[in-house]
């Protein structure tokens, strides 16, 4: 701790210390004034601000207008790290226009199942290509003086429990794939803050978990920054403490603040532990107080936007029928045209300082075209009036460029998605479209994969996921060709959600066992050579690319790998080179792991070479029993890709490796090895694992972590849910009144998404994030009222 944090932590008295570790207004820190120790103003997050209006919680959808950048699912298939320091940097800038001194993201949790309902704001599902942008972000943000919070530490995959669910994971998976991210971007660039998860890992409370927030961040890891909870996640105050929670979030909840001050004062919290959180909340005080900026550009930020979603489309198919020619006049179909999704709901919805829908843009540029909804996007109900009037006038042009996407309906944070389809009302306009043999182009939005039954009938498809706030200027230059596609898939799209292992567990219970290990995404589907719709990596281009000439040196402990790219097409565009490493056989492992990547922008029949650079310590896996990541020794292959299954340039090279055991029985070994995930029992998983899969809680009696739509299996517990999630009908109900236009959608949102939170949250998250609107002592008394002891809950409300 540096001196000056020592002497004024010094001079702080027990409330004091016991008002700093906690947050206040829902987005400050407690400033001391006596001590000149001012507060700490942070917003979300992770890709744009959502700055609280007048201070204190808003909801979601009262927050002030800002640049809504790309969501994460957009910025990852860029597979560059420029974009991200850019947008890190913008949003730095609109940070110190505001007064915001920590930005609550970048959210880099590996995405493991593709319904996990807050993937949109999530990078990738393989951790190297998560945390280098990650860093990127944290490293652009930062560079304004800003601090941030890299969120979910850790295992937040899923959210359908994710306030008191537990992440089973083995220590392999863990170290390999879900705490990857985090360690790199940690160790490259220093996040100010670090947000710990709502969930368990392996039966501890991330908030309390003394392994994740001390010994692995750190003391392994080198972490010096403040520690503090996601909103609501703490559990046990002193426990959290103790295991280096230095900040719960939002705080004002006056039992956790008199726990602490009383367990410092009888010594259960020792001045060590107490002093320690102060000086971390003391340290981001000092750190990151800003000279407010008096305007912030918001022009170049619209600008960025799009220049960022271009970079970062996938052409997933074309025939050639993209670019459009300018002399046609066109079709257009869907409703999302004029009302585009462009970001995710939930936490991180961001009122947009300016929205261009496709629909502007087209106008804007004098695009001649007819257009016809075909469906409604804020319902999945089919409208046959509608699909007719589309069919009709697609009729008359014989094709038709249809925009289609997931909804906010049917993806948000909060939830997991109900399945991998798209809204049934626009599977049945594509579907009445092709009867017809109309030719179709799909544009398509959304924050994850969907199934598409119709790709291989419609002729091109081009993937702008979630584009951010100047969506329109970016489809329009990219469907006429004034800007080439430049991204690449970060994820798997499996052909069907039946084909992800373990599929038919997620989302299911409190126990989310990760059986699959280190299988995640490409991961298993390159292993198992199971045909997917579109593999990790993919995205086609307007132009094409040769490879050659590939190098392999080695030098000072780091692989560099070459090769030159050729551009053999007619248009400039850009390609990424992908590196997967192929280890030896042995122990059970992924057929190929990426290990770099670059991307080289050329011109019409340019060539460039790229260099992709590889620390030998990155070959290795985690050893179980050692307790490190060791190398092994044998024939490595290095494979230069331009998606995960198409090698385009290969070599092997032997490496001599470090003393390895394989530490797994012989039949885990060969289960894992063959990937029979049918045989994969809680018994195997425990062989492999070394973890038992604890039994389901029962519904009754409820307790105080009972999700809280289940305790309308009680008397008491009915009407107390009805009675608070009213609050969000009610929400809708006014929402609905107002006049069309970005204010109702986001409230619309907002409302959505407040049933989706109560649902799934639990009485003591509703507490601990409710501040003084929902003590502690009724969450208790709650909780015995609904199990009939009424006494007991009078005796809990009254005497608190
Ligand atoms: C989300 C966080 C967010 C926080 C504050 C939580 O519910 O999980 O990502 O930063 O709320 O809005």
């Amino acid at each position: 701790m540096p001196d000056k944090v020592k002497e004024t932590v010094n001079k702080l008295d027990i409330n004091e210390k016991s008002a700093l570790v906690q947050g206040t207004d829902f987005m400050f820190t407690n400033s001391v004034e006596r001590l000149g120790i001012p507060k700490v103003r942070m917003s979300d997050g992770p890709h744009g601000l959502r700055l609280q209006k007048e201070g204190g919680d808003n909801g979601v959808s009262g927050s002030e207008p800002a640049t809504a950048f790309p969501a994460g699912c957009c910025t990852a298939s860029g597979w560059n790290s420029e974009n991200l320091y850019k947008m890190g940097k913008a949003i730095g800038e609109e940070c110190a226009y505001y007064g915001v001194n920590v930005l609550l993201g970048p959210a880099v949790n590996v995405k493991r199942n593709p319904l996990c309902g807050r993937n949109f704001e999530y990078f990738s599902e393989d951790p190297l290509l998560a945390g280098e942008l990650a860093s990127a972000q944290i490293d652009g943000v930062q560079s304004e003086g800003v601090g941030v919070a890299l969120k979910h530490f850790a295992l937040n995959n899923s959210e359908n429990y994710r306030f008191m669910g537990d992440s089973i994971c083995d220590m392999r998976a863990m170290r390999e794939i879900y705490l990857k991210p985090f360690e790199i971007a940690v160790k490259k660039s220093k996040p100010a803050t670090v947000m710990c998860a709502y969930n368990k890992i392996n039966g501890v409370y991330c908030s309390e978990n003394k392994w994740l927030l001390t010994e692995l961040l750190r003391d392994e890891w080198g972490f010096d920054g403040l520690v503090m909870t996601d909103w609501g996640a703490t559990h046990d105050r002193t426990e959290g403490l103790k295991a280096g929670l230095d900040l719960e979030m939002p705080g004002d909840t006056p039992y956790c603040r008199k726990t602490v001050a009383k367990g410092v004062k009888e010594g259960v919290i020792s001045k060590e532990v107490i002093d320690t959180a102060c000086g971390n909340v003391v340290s981001l005080a000092y750190k990151t107080q800003l000279k407010k900026r008096a305007e912030a550009d918001f022009s170049s930020h619209d600008r960025l936007c799009a220049e960022i979603a271009e970079d970062c489309a996938v052409l997933l198919k074309n025939d050639g029928i993209l670019p459009l020619s300018g002399d046609k006049k066109l079709c257009i179909l869907g409703e999302l045209f004029a009302k585009p999704r462009y970001q995710g709901s939930g936490s991180s919805m961001i009122t947009p300082f300016k929205l261009t829908s496709p629909e502007n843009a087209f106008n804007s540029a004098g695009a001649d075209f007819e257009y016809s909804a075909g469906y409604r996007e804020n319902t999945v109900e089919v409208d046959e009036t509608l699909i007719s009037e589309a069919v009709a006038l697609a009729k008359k042009y014989g094709e038709a460029l249809v925009f289609a996407g997931q909804t906010d309906l049917t993806e948000s944070e909060g939830a997991d998605r109900e399945g991998m389809k798209l809204p049934a009302n626009q599977l049945a306009l594509i579907d009445s479209l092709l009867k017809e043999n109309i030719k179709i182009a799909v544009v398509l939005f959304g924050g994850s994969p969907v199934e598409l039954p119709f790709a291989d009938s419609v002729s091109a498809i081009l993937n702008m996921y979630l584009a951010g706030q100047n969506v329109g200027t970016a489809v329009y230059n990219l469907l006429y060709g004034i800007s080439t596609p430049c991204g690449k898939l970060a994820e798997t799209w499996a052909e069907k959600y039946e084909d992800i292992p373990f599929g038919e567990q997620f989302g299911k219970t409190v126990n989310e066992v990760y059986k699959e290990s280190v299988f995640v995404g490409y991961r298993y589907f390159c292993t198992a050579g199971k045909k997917v719709r579109y593999p990790f990596g993919f995205g086609l281009s307007y132009t094409s690319f040769e490879y050659s000439d590939m190098e392999i040196f080695e030098r000072g402990g780091s692989y560099t790998i070459s090769c030159t790219v050729k551009n053999t097409g007619k248009m400039k565009g850009a390609e990424i080179v992908q590196l997967y490493v192929r280890p030896p056989a042995g122990v059970f492992r992924p057929e190929r792991e990426l290990k770099g990547f670059d991307k080289i922008y050329l011109g019409a029949g340019e060539s460039g070479r790229v260099n992709i650079s590889v620390p030998k310590s990155s070959l290795g896996l985690w050893d179980v029993k050692k307790g490190g990541f060791v190398t092994v020794g044998g024939e490595y292959g290095f494979l230069l890709c331009s998606d995960c299954e198409t090698v385009k340039l290969a070599k092997t090279v032997e490496i001599s490796g470090e003393a390895f055991i394989n530490p797994y029985p012989d039949r885990v070994n060969e289960v894992y090895k063959n990937l029979s995930f049918e045989e994969v029992t809680d018994e195997l998983f425990r062989e492999m694992s070394g973890l038992t899969v604890p039994p389901l809680p029962p519904d009754k009696p409820v307790t105080l972590e009972t999700q809280f739509r289940l305790l309308q299996g009680t008397f008491f517990g009915k009407i107390i849910y009805r009675a608070v999630t009213c609050m969000a009908e009610k929400q809708l109900k006014k929402a609905k009144k107002l006049p069309d236009g970005i204010e109702k959608d986001n409230m619309i949102k907002g409302a959505v998404f407040l049933k989706r939170i109560l649902d799934s949250n639990c009485l003591i998250g509703m507490s601990m994030s409710a501040g003084k609107r929902m003590p502690y002592n009724l969450a208790v008394g709650i909780m015995h009222l609904c199990n009939g002891r009424i006494f007991k809950a009078l005796k809990a409300i009254i005497f608190k």
